[in-house]
């Protein structure tokens, strides 16, 4: 089969082209956002062959069967790689957010039988080709908003059965689509009903039965956890992470997303990947992310939804730390996993600079998922998946101008994806 080769010519920049190798970025060095500008990109079957600028431009040898994308006036970006998302559910819950809006709490809605046990009872009633077929549709969206990069979490079904069936519905995903996902075991969510009077039975459950299960099945890449007041308790997740751990599932946790009850200082002491939430930190909290080469992810649009504080994102960077932003898509706290907008909440609302916010969605989005040595910048050897903006004047605008589609092409593993007029 011939070769798929793709040119994108005149570009008024190729922005994130991190020098190989570089796999994530803390503290000052997250305000660095290389780029090329009027840029040229050749990518064949899918990954990056080669880039520069107008300069050294090399000419092209054959021109037959090589699709030309003229950029002139477009940025070109890395996709968005959102590393904490709940994309397979079974219904919204747009009623919680009326209740919501006529001032009732997250923590009084889930007493009244809404939150998490909600969406798991709608789940496990929901057929596996259902959910699938709900949940490739979303990720079709996401795709044309220029996620090119997807971790998914099960834990809406909280059971073995259902929460298999999730992980097999991720699963699915995987094969059929042509974006990268990483799948999470979510089983530690919420304690079912079942399990009121015996907790550690169900903990006993995840650890005993599903990690192996799901890791000898390849059907999970890493763990999570809600360790938070009236969820799981720091002691549960030390046993789900350490389980992880050895089988190979590292840990990618919820943590100090309405309290601080020492979670962070045991996902540092399990080697988690990420920790997740962050929107309520202390002193110690930071002490203990200090050069543990673990990621601390925000989920801006969680907030702004909720209502709740932000994370501290100034905080972390000042603290030398690395940052990721992620969408957090879930129906109960986040519906919406729209990349462009948390990129514009982390400036707007997180104090990054358009820089910073861009770096934290693409570069080290990735490597929260283990990912960085295939996308999440643009250099020689990666995956060919980006977006091509509208003609906009600057980087900047794309956050200050929020809540306008200023997307024009994107591209995945080489393949048009949503095609603008840069493509036509
Ligand atoms: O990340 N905090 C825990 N889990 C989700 C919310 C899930 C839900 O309400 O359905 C979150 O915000
Ligand atoms: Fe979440």
């Amino acid at each position: 089969m011939e070769a798929e080769r793709l040119l994108i010519k005149g570009a008024k920049a190729l922005v994130g082209t991190h020098p190989a190798g570089t796999e994530r970025l803390a503290g000052a060095a997250l305000a660095e956002l290389p780029q090329l500008e009027h840029g040229w990109l050749m990518a064949e079957d899918g990954i990056i062959t080669a880039m520069g600028t107008d300069a050294d431009w090399p000419g092209v040898a054959d021109w037959n069967g090589l699709e030309v994308i003229d950029a002139t006036d477009r940025y070109v970006l890395p996709g968005w790689c959102d590393a904490h998302t709940h994309t397979v559910f079974a219904a919204p819950r747009e009623g919680e957010f009326v209740d919501r809006i006529k001032g009732l709490g997250y923590a009084e809605i889930a007493a009244k039988g809404g939150g998490i046990l909600n969406s798991a009872a709608k789940l496990r009633a929901m057929d596996e080709d259902d959910l699938y077929v709900q949940a490739k549709a979303r990720v079709e969206e996401l795709m044309r908003q220029g996620t090119v990069a997807l971790e998914i979490k099960s834990g809406y079904g909280l059971s073995a059965e259902s929460e298999l069936k999730m992980l097999r519905v991720v699963q699915r995903l995987k094969e059929a689509l042509p974006l990268r996902i990483r799948a999470t075991l979510l089983a530690a969510h919420a304690l079912p009903p079942e399990y009121k009077e015996n907790r550690g039975r169900y903990v006993d459950l995840i650890v005993h039965e599903l990690i192996p299960q799901v890791a000898a099945e390849g059907l999970a890449d890493h763990v999570d956890c809600f360790c938070e007041t009236n969820y799981f308790t720091v002691a549960e997740m030390e046993r789900i992470l350490e389980a992880g751990a050895k089988h190979g599932l590292p840990g990618k946790v919820h943590v100090n997303q309405f309290t601080s009850i020492g979670g962070i200082a045991a996902a540092v002491k399990h080697r988690a990947l990420s920790v997740d939430h962050l929107e309520v930190m202390e002193p110690a909290d930071f002490d203990a992310l200090r050069g543990s080469g673990v990621i601390p992810t925000l989920l801006p649009s969680c907030s702004f939804f909720l209502g709740i504080p932000y994370g501290p994102a100034r905080q972390l960077i000042n603290a030398g730390l690395p940052l990721a932003l992620a969408s957090d898509y879930n129906p109960g706290t986040t519906p919406s996993g729209n990349m462009n907008l948390v990129v514009a909440l982390g400036c707007i609302k997180l104090r990054l600079l358009p820089g910073e916010a861009i770096n934290a969605a693409t570069l080290n989005g990735a490597a929260a998922m283990g990912l960085a040595a295939e996308v999440g910048s643009l250099a020689v050897g990666k995956r060919a998946s980006f977006i091509i903006t509208k003609a906009v004047p600057s980087l900047a605008y794309l956050p200050y101008a929020f809540g306008q589609d200023h997307i024009d092409t994107v591209i995945i593993d080489g393949r048009t994806i949503r095609a603008g007029e840069a493509a036509a």
